[in-house]
């Protein structure tokens, strides 16, 4: 069995004396395909992206099962930054800001030659190492064509494609140069299966083949919605390094004080702006609430590369600062924003949570509603966005917000603030129970199945 993706599992550092340093990879894909674990006869390949990675490849040194590619770095620029992260990451998500944006000029049509480029280097390599008939899962937006590529490669492996975002619906997706929306549809059913996390983005799929390559042929295609996975975010929220971040947290917090938490990464689509936002407007429709709540918000590092995400990140900063300077008294501070990465902190900070903020603009699933209730102590209220995968789960027990609507979520946070505590520790259980119906080793396991039956 072979995974392909361009982020791997792991990423390497190179430590002071030398020697390589092995660290988790970060984001929802990783997250939900590092529950598989590695045996003897799996193969994950992946992207060199660090200069650790590149040094490990160099060595030959690194983890079993993990063959990472080091495709040359402005080949791999153009298809990571430019093509997937900024065109096919921004269709899915419907971001464009579309009086200016999307212009598919030439120096698109050379990102994508480097698109080709890179996702004919995943297939050569799987090619390279499958056994015969093997399983080969392909995941995400980077690597669309790889089915295709691979099928003319090797006619005798079962090729599976998973998508981790949301699919456009059909208008939004064929603003796509006609071509290019064509060959990634065709690359995609290259696949005998395609997966997706919920029946609207498959759905979606299904009506882009119909309307731009006529149907979506022989290759078949499955709804997996990947749950959390409950018995390490158990563990792993009860260790020291968490116990010491919450008795830190809630000296920040404040005796008494109520939370409202968000954890992302600081990413276009999560829509963490409109939510300090409806917090700003919670403070002044509900002046009750003043001293007595604080919003948690850790926006984690992502992309920076790209000068829009980089201009997010610092009108994060700037609407945070804002905030704190109007309303914040000398013993209070109304926003608490983290900028670093800090996986135990998260965990802190879904444990103490009262009420979890989850509002993108669009989500392929989300798995912070999913992980919050599984960790929380005494119960806490979501406030979901309809737009993400997780909705079609957890919407029943979530608190429903459209997230364009900033005084419609501010709403939303104190009726979250106002649940009575019997009924929000009855809620985060039925929310636990939906999170985890299918954990990440089961998610899996069901695709490979279904890929090999
Ligand atoms: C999303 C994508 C993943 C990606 C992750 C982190 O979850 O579906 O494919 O790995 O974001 O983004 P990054 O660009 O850092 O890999």
């Amino acid at each position: 069995m072979l995974v392909a993706s361009n982020r791997g599992p792991v990423s390497y550092e190179v430590r002071e004396d030398g020697s390589l340093h092995t660290k988790r990879g970060g984001g929802g894909l990783v997250s939900g395909l590092s529950a598989i674990g590695s045996d003897a006869d799996s193969l994950w390949v992946c992207s060199a992206l660090s200069d650790g990675d590149r040094e490990a490849v160099r060595r030959g040194e690194g983890e079993p099962g993990v063959r990472m590619l080091d495709i040359p770095a402005d080949v791999h620029a153009d298809a990571y930054n430019g093509i997937a992260n900024s065109v096919l990451w921004f269709v899915h998500h419907m971001l464009y800001q579309t009086p200016l944006e999307p212009v598919f000029d030439a120096e698109f049509r050379r990102q994508w030659a480097s698109y080709e480029t890179y996702n004919r280097a995943f297939a050569q390599a799987l090619a390279e190492s499958a056994a015969p008939g093997a399983a080969v899962v392909v995941q995400d937006y980077h690597l669309t064509l790889v089915p295709g590529l691979l099928r003319e490669l090797r006619p005798d492996l079962r090729i599976g494609h998973f998508s981790h975002t949301p699919w456009a619906p059909p208008e939004y997706f064929r603003m796509l140069p006609d071509d290019i929306a064509e060959q990634v549809l065709r690359g995609m059913l290259g696949a005998d299966r395609l997966g997706f996390l919920t029946r609207r983005w498959a759905d979606a799929f299904t009506a882009c083949a119909e309307q731009v390559v006529g149907g979506i042929g022989d290759t078949r295609i499955g709804v997996h919605g990947l749950g959390a996975d409950a018995d390490f975010l158990r563990e792993r929220s009860h260790r020291a390094d968490v116990e010491e971040r919450i008795s830190a947290l809630r000296a920040e917090i404040g005796e008494g004080r109520r939370a409202i938490v968000r954890v992302d990464r600081t990413e276009l689509s999560k829509n963490i702006v409109r939510g300090l936002l409806a917090y700003r407007q919670l403070l002044d429709d509900r002046p009750e609430w003043r001293e007595r709540v604080v919003h948690v918000a850790f926006a984690y590092p992502s992309r920076q590369d790209l000068a829009v995400y980089r201009d997010y990140m610092a009108e994060v900063r700037r609407v945070a600062e804002e905030i704190n300077s109007v309303y914040g008294t000398p013993g209070w501070t109304p926003v608490l924003l983290h900028l670093k990465d800090d996986f135990a902190r998260s965990l802190a900070a879904y444990r103490l949570a009262d009420v979890a903020l989850v509002n993108p603009i669009r989500d392929g699933m989300n798995l912070v509603a999913k992980e919050v209730p599984v960790v929380s102590d005494e119960g806490c209220v979501l406030v979901l966005s309809r737009e993400a995968g997780a909705f079609e789960e957890l919407g029943e027990e979530a608190i429903a917000v459209n997230p364009y609507d900033v005084v419609g979520t501010a709403s939303a946070l104190h009726e979250a603030l106002s649940v009575p505590p019997e009924e929000r520790a009855e809620r985060t259980k039925r929310l636990a129970a939906a999170a985890t119906a299918l954990p990440p080793a089961q998610w899996f396991l069901d695709q490979l199945n279904a890929l090999r039956s």
